[in-house]
């Protein structure tokens, strides 16, 4: 599969998780991987809730209830839709399980139309009542009965729909980090949540890795949890490609500025372009020029940009434009599935979340399921660019090789990044 390669393709697990490397900057964050349970439901349950509250709890409560913009919610209602998750979807199936409040069914339920009516996303940030209080309460309540259920119910009836509801709080867990730094970089004091990351060691250096193209398989198929758009495994073409050993670094990007990367409309998707005039982009989200140096703002505050730590912040648009000014282009999700599986590549997970060249569609045999939660991924095919890997905001075994994250190309205010490819 590879040029004179040392790796064999078809050993690499499907599934594989992904770890962060011992020289990536990560956040602290506990290692919840739910492979690794030994069936300790229980304990596991815990410790994602208090991996939620543990986020929470720097925080205000007027910094919990801020809404910075429509795609952004307000932490309050992360720590309260995660819990009208498991609610919903799991203890309310015992018709003698006793609902907490009636109306939380409208004011945090996400996007499930099966489920019933919600309150309007753009105006979450209103929702000053329930109170941070009620909002605790209301998760010790649900705590208490999940836990009850894990220990006394039938698991038949309720183990794949925990290891949903983890795994769904766990994204909520990166949303809660990307939310706050989002609401604290529009406060002209610019907060930090937290103290200075460690600092990021010079970069590897850039080196390509060949493979020669051919049939291959992706996506997940086995025992362990996956979400149902990372399935069904099936057979992809793939033409002989390259890819980067790491991450495009800030370094890389000051380069791109410099030589007018956000003036030159040739470099652009039309779209993109129009974004670039639309939203005055001249740099990654939370750049700022101060006196000829750029800064960045994040969870630690602004800082001048470090030139060897992995550029985030941008949307696909910005990633496509580098990869082209570079003469190089994104990886297809296929081409990147394949290179981390084979073990090939440095930074698949712990820095940035990095854009692919691939709209997210639907795998071929793709069906979702036929009730509300078949609402998770499956109606948000249409508009929107795969990122693969994972975070440093990502809890530690939440991401596989297999993991499909998925944003509007526009969008910046996740952790996300960039990996170059190539045509052979
Ligand atoms: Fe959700």
């Amino acid at each position: 599969m590879k040029s004179g390669n040392p790796y064999d393709l078809s050993a690499v697990d499907p599934a594989m998780p992904l770890r962060r490397q011992d020289d990536e900057q990560t956040m602290s964050r506990p290692d919840l991987d739910l492979a690794r349970t030994d069936g300790d439901w229980s304990g596991l349950y815990q410790r994602v809730r208090a991996s939620t509250l543990a986020l929470a709890a720097p925080l205000s409560a007027e910094d919990q209830a801020v809404q910075s913009m429509p795609d952004a919610s307000p932490v309050k209602w992360h720590l309260a839709h995660t819990t009208w998750f498991f609610e919903t979807f799991i203890l309310k199936v015992d018709p003698a399980y006793r609902v907490f409040d009636p109306a939380f069914d409208f004011l945090f339920n996400s996007y499930y139309e099966a489920v019933g009516p919600r309150h309007t996303r753009s105006e979450r940030g209103l929702i000053t009542r329930p109170d941070s209080r009620q909002v605790l309460a209301y998760r010790a309540h649900v705590d208490a009965a999940m836990m009850a259920l894990i220990d006394h119910g039938d698991a038949a009836l309720w183990r794949s729909l925990l290891a949903l509801g983890l795994n769904h709080e766990e994204q909520h867990q990166e949303l809660i980090l990307m939310d706050i730094q989002h609401a604290f970089s529009l406060n002209p004091l610019e907060p930090a949540y937290q103290a200075d990351p460690s600092p990021v060691a010079s970069p590897a250096q850039l080196a390509w890795t060949a493979f020669d193209g051919g049939v291959v398989e992706i996506g997940h198929d086995g025992p362990e949890f996956a979400f149902d758009n990372e399935g069904p495994r099936h057979k992809v073409w793939l033409e002989p490609f390259t890819i980067a050993s790491r991450l495009v670094t800030n370094g890389e990007w000051m380069e791109f500025i410099a030589d007018g990367g956000y003036r030159q409309p040739r470099l652009w998707l039309s779209e993109g372009w129009g974004s670039v005039h639309r939203e005055g982009w001249v740099a990654p989200l939370y750049w700022r020029n101060v006196e000829g140096v750029w800064t960045a703002f994040s969870l630690a505050g602004r800082r001048a940009v470090d030139s060897n730590a992995p550029v985030r912040h941008i949307s696909h648009f910005e990633a496509d434009a580098f990869a082209r000014w570079s003469g190089k282009r994104l990886p297809t999700e296929a081409e990147w599935e394949i290179a981390s599986g084979a073990d090939c590549i440095a930074q698949v997970a712990g820095s940035v979340w990095q854009w692919t060249a691939s709209p997210y569609v639907a795998y071929p045999r793709f069906r979702p399921a036929g009730d509300a939660i078949g609402e998770y991924n499956g109606k948000f095919m249409s508009g929107q660019m795969v990122l693969r890997g994972g975070s440093c905001a990502t809890p530690q075994g939440h991401t596989r090789t297999t993991y499909r994250n998925f944003f509007p190309p526009a969008a910046r205010w996740a952790f996300s990044g960039a990996r170059l490819a190539d045509d052979v």
